[in-house]
């Protein structure tokens, strides 16, 4: 049960801290057969098959900016150098390619490791060649932290809902464009709302993805093809950002008691992210940095979820129970 992080950001640091702050509970459920033993950043790592002291890996990257004294240039050669079994791919999002991402997983699933990814980009580019990819090596390819932080949507589709036919979800799917037109809704200017977005950490390195809509459209994919089985690729989406909305538009809706959210809409014919008008009081006009999804399925009906849609220690938790979800797969 040996972990290797590809990533150590935002989230990657959170997870450190969420397995060291987990500690009692790893040792109780698993003995002492869970240990990082390799992580690494953009430029440099460290390995150690004994395994790594999780805070220790943050201090250093505190202080140094840098998770090892190690640099690379091959991201792949790092993986090969050091034993593990879970690949926790936590590197920044490509939307466009997948990025070393993408490598990152295949690579890993192609030496038969199971991975857990948060990364949009590889999912929503390949999607179908992933998932096919870990049948073949009979390797688990756990996502539920890319759509909706710890909002968890992808397994309560996968576990509480199999056997259901969901026949939509609509959703809002991106914490950074729902903050922007929440200030929006009190008076705030789009570019000062988007300012407080990125110092809360939710935006995005470069935000005209979120608000471009074009990573609320990499969420609509992954659940179309996770969760309606369908085999569809980001350039499929119909999108719609935030960016053409005024604020006498936003003023328009609240006379009529409305507020404007943008909403990802999956079905088995439509995939759609749009500024839609949403009632106030509506259980997806949720403000903040909070998500919310309505998943309407044949026999238990609509079922609303919200939650934290980002954030260090709200995606490590859904990094976690991916994890436990290997591991007692592992253990069995
Ligand atoms: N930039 C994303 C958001 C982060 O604002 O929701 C989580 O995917």
């Amino acid at each position: 049960m040996r972990i290797f992080i590809a990533g150590f950001g935002t989230v990657g640091q959170g997870l450190a801290e969420v397995l060291d702050s987990r500690e009692i509970f790893f040792k109780k459920r698993y003995g002492d057969n869970v240990k990082i033993v390799g992580v690494m950043d953009s430029k440099t790592y460290v390995t150690d098959p004994e395994g790594l002291a999780p805070m220790d890996l943050v201090s250093r990257k505190a202080e140094t900016k840098r998770v090892g004294s190690r640099t690379y240039t091959d991201a792949l050669e790092v993986l090969d150098s050091v034993d593990y079994d879970i690949l926790v791919e936590v590197s920044p999002t490509n939307y466009e390619t997948g990025g070393q991402g993408l490598k990152n997983i295949v690579h890993a699933l192609e030496c038969g490791k199971d991975v857990i990814t948060t990364n949009k980009g590889p999912l929503a580019i390949k999607f179908g060649d992933l998932i096919a990819l870990a049948r073949r090596n009979r390797c688990k390819l756990k996502f539920e932290g890319s759509v909706g932080g710890a909002m968890p949507i992808i397994n309560l589709c996968h576990d509480n809902l199999v056997g259901e036919k969901i026949q939509s979800i609509r959703g809002i799917l991106n914490g950074t464009c729902n903050y922007i037109l929440s200030k929006m809704d009190s008076g705030q200017p789009f570019e000062q709302a988007l300012k407080e977005a990125q110092q809360l950490g939710y935006a995005e390195a470069d935000p005209t993805g979120d608000v471009g809509g074009y990573d609320s459209a990499c969420k609509v994919v992954i659940l179309a093809n996770s969760v309606f089985g369908r085999n569809v690729t980001f350039s499929d989406v119909s999108i719609t950002g935030i960016t053409g909305i005024t604020e006498e538009a936003i003023a328009l809706a609240k006379s009529r008691n409305m507020v404007v959210r943008l909403i990802g809409e999956v079905t088995d014919t439509k995939l759609e992210v749009a500024p839609r008008l949403v009632p106030r009081g509506h259980p997806l006009a949720v403000t903040g940095t909070l998500n919310a999804a309505q998943i309407l399925s044949d026999l238990a009906g609509p079922i609303t979820i919200t939650g934290r849609g980002a954030g260090r220690l709200e995606t490590a938790s859904a990094i976690l129970s991916d994890l436990i979800s290997v591991l007692d797969d592992r253990e069995e």
